[in-house]
């Protein structure tokens, strides 16, 4: 995938520029990497690479983002039978090594179908046959999707936050889509670069608790020491 930013993406900065022209606002800045034209196009070119040499593409947030959720889930005790579901799953990795950690019955969804193409072939690649990899729209979920008692969103919500048009409608679709997705008492792991704790816990009250935050790297800017990274738990209410 090509270098589109810091970290990984991450889009904080246009925000940060965007604030400070204007005190009241809540948006970013639109952006391609809110639009399926540009995941469809940046999954064509990774699937090329991944038969051509191999290269799994990116992993949005790095190895880390995946280690942190991993032991989260094991020093929870989590049952590895657990229904999960990665919400915006891309190339598939994160549940690939789910399932390398032993965990059995994971779901995968992307609305690019290119990326689940892509997810497929790496999980054939890997000899991880157990995935449910499927091509849907996360806010208009056709057929319906079952319940799960755990999500994890892992940069989707920040590429659904950068839509140019109605991204605050999206935001909310996705949080009514998310509450009736997850059983009573399930889990949502969430990993942003765009939001901070505070705006997530805001965008998740309705129908969410905060749980805990897991710790990610820090930075130093201008005296300041802030998160590049935000990762939180949310338990359905
Ligand atoms: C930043 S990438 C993250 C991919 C993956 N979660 C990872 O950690 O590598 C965002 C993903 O969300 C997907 N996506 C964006 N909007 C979506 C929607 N409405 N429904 C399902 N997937 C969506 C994109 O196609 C893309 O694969």
């Amino acid at each position: 995938m090509e270098d589109i930013g810091y970290p990984h993406g991450c889009e904080r900065q246009e925000k940060a520029v965007a604030q400070s022209q204007s005190s009241s606002n809540d948006e970013f800045q639109p952006s391609k990497l809110g639009t399926k034209e540009y995941w469809d196009h940046a999954y064509e070119r990774e699937l090329q690479s991944f038969y051509d040499s191999g290269d799994v593409g990116e992993i949005w947030f790095g190895e880390e983002s995946m280690d942190r959720i991993i032991t989260w889930l094991e020093m929870q005790k989590i049952s590895k039978d657990v229904a999960l579901l990665d919400i915006g799953t891309g190339n598939g990795v994160f549940l690939i090594e789910l399932a390398k950690s032993g965990f059995t019955n994971l779901t995968g969804i992307d609305n690019s179908s290119t990326a689940v193409e892509l997810a497929k072939a790496i999980a054939e690649k890997e000899e991880v046959m157990s995935l449910k990899l499927q091509v849907a729209d996360f806010l208009h979920p056709f057929p319906k999707l079952s319940q799960y008692d755990i999500c994890i969103d892992k940069g989707t919500f920040d590429a659904i936050s950068l839509s140019p048009d109605h991204p605050a409608e999206k935001r909310s679709l996705y949080q009514q889509s998310l509450h009736s997705v997850l059983k009573e008492g399930g889990m949502f792991l969430i990993t942003s670069c765009n939001w901070t704790k505070e705006e997530l816990v805001n965008h998740f009250s309705e129908g969410f608790e905060m749980l805990q935050e897991l710790p990610t790297p820090k930075f130093q800017f201008g005296g300041k020491i802030g998160n590049s990274v935000t990762a939180l738990v949310f338990r359905r209410k």
